[in-house]
């Protein structure tokens, strides 16, 4: 890896000094990954599945070798588990709409309160549709999950258990695979919201053994608007689709149709083929890199964006959890979130500030929001110096 990889973070004469610490909302993306998208669109543009010509059969190529890039990277059990969507949030829709046919009164659906939105939300509309019940774990002021809330809210009637690997709002890493053997053990199905652990960590599917596996490309240095669910294939297969139109269907008459095969039953419509083939790339990057030495450096980059936040006696770092990725959320006495990040972006750094999309986690923890700074793999010190240094002279104003 190399910071010049990524056009985006070359200094300019209008920004010197620029500091992007906002990857957890979105990464930004290496020449790789930006080539591919343009190239396909030059050379390859055509739709996919559908033409006897030749520039549709490159482009179904590059979707579908797209397809078997994303099965080896989370090392699922075959490509028919690999559903492309727009991103995490429709992943959990998907999964929430299709089982609409499937609870009822008296089933329950468990979450948490450190999720994010989009793995609320479907849930709740869900259960409204089924009359099904939804309940959420708690969580400590360490940031980690109440394992033993967990296991209590944890039944027979539990149909569905949906918790984030990694939290966007803390950077909490949950024991996700003792949650998957748990929801098992108690019947349910786990579904795991992976948006922010894909970049941080190998992710293996089929160790996890989670029943679906949520994730977006633009957090992993791919394009936007561009998505996997990954889904175990006997569910899959017996699931309902979702969603309807061409490329979905095997035989459409008048009165009925009938549907097409994995993973296609799933994708309605034409599909962001130039974002699958950005996110291969992404994933090619990826592969050239060691996670070994990217997560000791990413480690070292989020003690030391700790050390120096704690030698500053007005900011109160919010959540503590033992294992942490990506995020160190913080607040500043007396001073809402939004001011610490203006004055932070007019010294050049990039914060994100307020709920996160985590709403019920910040009434959980009683505040209004948080001051965010997420790392990812271009970061380094000269980073964090230029941070704490932009914190001190931020605390002098407030
Ligand atoms: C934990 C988590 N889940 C889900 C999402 C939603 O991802 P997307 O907006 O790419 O669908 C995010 C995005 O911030 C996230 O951090």
């Amino acid at each position: 890896m190399n910071r010049s990889d990524f056009p985006i973070l070359q200094s300019s004469a209008d920004e010197p000094g620029f500091v992007y610490l906002d990857s957890a909302a979105t990464t930004q993306k290496p020449n790789a990954v930006i080539d591919a998208v343009s190239n396909y669109y030059r050379t390859s543009n055509a739709n996919v599945h559908r033409a006897a010509h030749k520039l549709s059969a490159l482009a179904t190529q590059a979707f579908e070798a797209a397809r078997e890039n994303v099965r080896a990277f989370i090392n699922a059990g075959a490509v028919e588990e690999i559903v492309f969507t727009r991103g995490t949030t429709e992943a959990i829709n998907l999964i929430a709409a299709v089982h609409r046919g499937a609870l009822s009164v008296g089933d329950e659906i468990l979450i948490s309160h450190l999720e994010h939105h989009s793995n609320i939300v479907p849930w709740q509309m869900l259960a409204a549709a089924t009359g099904a019940r939804l309940t959420a774990c708690n969580v400590l002021t360490s940031g980690e999950l109440d394992l033993n809330d967990f296991h209590s809210k944890l039944s027979n009637r539990t149909r569905i258990v949906a918790i984030g690997h990694v939290s966007n709002a803390l950077g909490t890493v949950n024991p996700i695979a003792d949650i998957v053997s748990a929801g098992h053990a108690a019947g349910a199905l786990v579904v795991v919201d992976g948006a922010q652990a894909v970049a941080h960590m190998p992710v293996d599917v089929s160790a996890m053994d989670c029943d679906f596996y949520a994730f977006s490309g633009h957090k992993l240095y791919g394009p936007t608007g561009i998505g996997v669910l990954y889904g175990r294939r006997e569910l899959l297969e017996a699931l309902p689709p979702w969603q309807g139109g061409g490329e979905m269907i095997e035989h459409v008459s008048i009165e009925t149709s009938t549907y097409n095969r994995l993973p296609f039953k799933f994708e309605a419509g034409t599909p962001n083929i130039a974002g699958a083939i950005g996110l291969s790339a992404a994933i090619d990057y990826l592969h050239e890199q060691d996670w070994q030495i990217l997560q000791a450096a990413e480690q070292e980059l989020l003690s030391m964006c700790i050390a120096e936040l704690q030698q500053m006696p007005e900011v109160q770092l919010i959540g503590t959890p033992k294992h942490r990725a990506g995020v160190v959320s913080f607040l500043v006495d007396g001073s809402h979130p939004h001011d610490i990040g203006t004055l932070l972006d007019q010294q050049g750094v990039s914060v994100r500030t307020g709920h996160h999309c985590t709403m019920p986690l910040m009434q959980h923890l009683n505040i209004p929001g948080t001051v965010r700074a997420s790392f990812a793999m271009y970061n380094d010190a000269d980073d964090v110096a230029k941070f704490a240094a932009a914190m001190r002279k931020t605390l002098t104003f407030v």
